[in-house]
């Protein structure tokens, strides 16, 4: 499998004006985890949002760069297409609009069928779609290995779903669209265990498949001891203050956040 690399380099983000992020710089290589580690409102959903484009971050310095190619100019669904792929702390509900429409859609278009029909001015209905027989096959598979059940296609996307359910939508959109690089924002968040250690074996299994660099955004250890960093990193007031291995995870469980304050100043 191919090797990429994707390099945040002195990224700086202002939201509504205000600098939140101040000189963040992080590469990840397929095939590595890296944990990031903070206290809430340090700024680790900024920098997964400005990873993918969000209108609302504003890259104010700073370069991120998938193979030497800077993503700054591109829009969430081109940088969808060069690999890269956001599970959102807080998925959107969606009413009117099933899963699976929303998986065949999103797959369409990340795998260039959309694209393609445009492209031949071809106006049949579902002609921008994959197939759907295949599509059907494709997204059964996996929903087995999430054991997620059929009927979650049908229903409206995220709406009345579980925490639970919500993060498995997420992995399975993330199995679908075969990303480079998977930024997973608080994926543990309003897990139980069962849940998380789904979740997780997804997430492990996905990565050992498609070579994927991992970004895991989370301010508790437990998801960490089923998806095993290779680099910790700790996040604070919007920049990377610290990094190591696996044991930093150790020394920000026995110790909290409050010593990073001291140490900072
Ligand atoms: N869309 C937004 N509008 C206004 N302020 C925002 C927005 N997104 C983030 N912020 C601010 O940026 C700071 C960092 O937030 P966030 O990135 O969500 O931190 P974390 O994910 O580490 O908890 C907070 O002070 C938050 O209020
Ligand atoms: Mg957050």
């Amino acid at each position: 499998m191919a090797d990429h690399t994707l390099e945040i380099r002195d990224l700086h983000v202002a939201v509504e004006g205000k600098e939140i992020l101040k000189g963040v710089n992080l590469t990840i290589h397929t095939g590595e985890t890296h944990a990031l580690m903070g206290p809430n409102g340090s700024g680790k959903s900024t920098l997964s949002y400005t990873l993918m484009g969000h209108p609302k971050y504003e890259v104010t310095q700073g370069e991120i760069l998938l193979d030497g190619e800077s993503l700054l100019g591109l829009s969430p669904d081109e940088r969808a297409r060069k690999g890269l792929f956001l599970a959102m702390q807080y998925p959107v509900a969606v009413p009117g609009v099933t899963l699976y429409n929303f998986l065949r859609s999103a797959v369409s278009a990340v795998r260039g069928y959309t694209e393609a029909a445009r492209k031949a001015g071809n106006n049949r209905l579902n002609a921008h779609l994959i197939p759907a027989r295949a599509f059907r096959q494709e997204v059964n598979e996996e929903l087995a290995k999430l054991k997620m059940d059929k009927a979650f296609l049908r229903r409206y996307l995220n709406e009345g779903f579980s925490g639970g359910e919500k993060k498995r939508a997420e992995i399975l959109q993330m199995a679908l669209l075969k990303p480079k690089f998977a930024v997973l924002d608080e994926t543990d968040s309003g897990l139980d265990i069962d849940a998380l250690r789904i979740v997780a074996e997804g997430v492990n299994r996905l990565q050992a498949e498609l070579n994927l660099g991992l970004l895991v955004i989370t301010h508790y250890q437990r998801i960490l001891n089923y998806i095993v960093p290779d680099f910790v990193h700790i996040f604070y007031e919007g920049r990377i203050v610290q990094s190591g291995g696996a044991s930093l995870v150790e020394k920000l469980e026995a110790e909290g956040y409050a010593w990073l304050e001291a140490e900072v100043a």
